[in-house]
């Protein structure tokens, strides 16, 4: 009768298969700590960038802007104006707390949806809390005639592109 607790092994190929168990046991461990390790390094080494859009949006051919047109582009957060002394770029984030505004065409004004501020197509504020009027934005017209805004670069107002 066998006394091991292993049947058919002896107790020499217990304490083998035991070693190699742990051997295995040890270098899985130590493989999951350098993959940590590398991960850690890895993103420490690498460069923190912020990838941002541009802050040049090319807006489109004067075509498509009649005179008295309020354009709105959501995505850039610019109004393209075009009235009769040409044209010109405004932001369209309230100067008060950052909200988005919007043309109200029926009202003939800028609206802020958040606090109420008011402001004419010239930016010019006419009510509410907004403590300046909407920025003008730097335009002007591409070598291929497109509208090109810089929405980083404010301009002093009533620089109308005539084109
Ligand atoms: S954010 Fe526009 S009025 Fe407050």
């Amino acid at each position: 009768m066998n006394s091991t607790p292993h049947p058919g092994l002896d107790s020499h190929e217990v304490e083998l298969d035991r070693r190699k168990f742990f051997t295995q046991l040890g270098l899985g461990s130590l493989g999951v700590a350098a993959a940590g390790t590398l991960a850690f390094y890895y993103r420490y080494l690498s460069p923190n960038v912020l990838f941002e859009p541009s802050p040049i949006v090319n807006v489109g051919r004067t075509e498509n802007f009649p005179t008295g047109s309020v354009t709105l582009d959501v995505d850039s957060a610019i109004y393209l104006v075009h009235i009769a002394e040409g044209f010109f770029s405004l932001s369209a984030i309230c100067t008060h707390l950052g909200c988005m505004t919007a043309w109200k065409p029926e009202l003939n004004m800028i609206a802020c949806p958040c606090h109420g501020s008011r402001f004419n197509r010239e930016g010019k504020k006419l009510a509410g809390p907004a403590p300046k009027p909407l920025p003008w934005l730097k335009l002007w017209l591409s070598d291929d005639g497109e509208l090109m805004v810089d929405r980083s670069t404010t301009i002093p107002e009533l620089q109308f592109l005539r084109v």
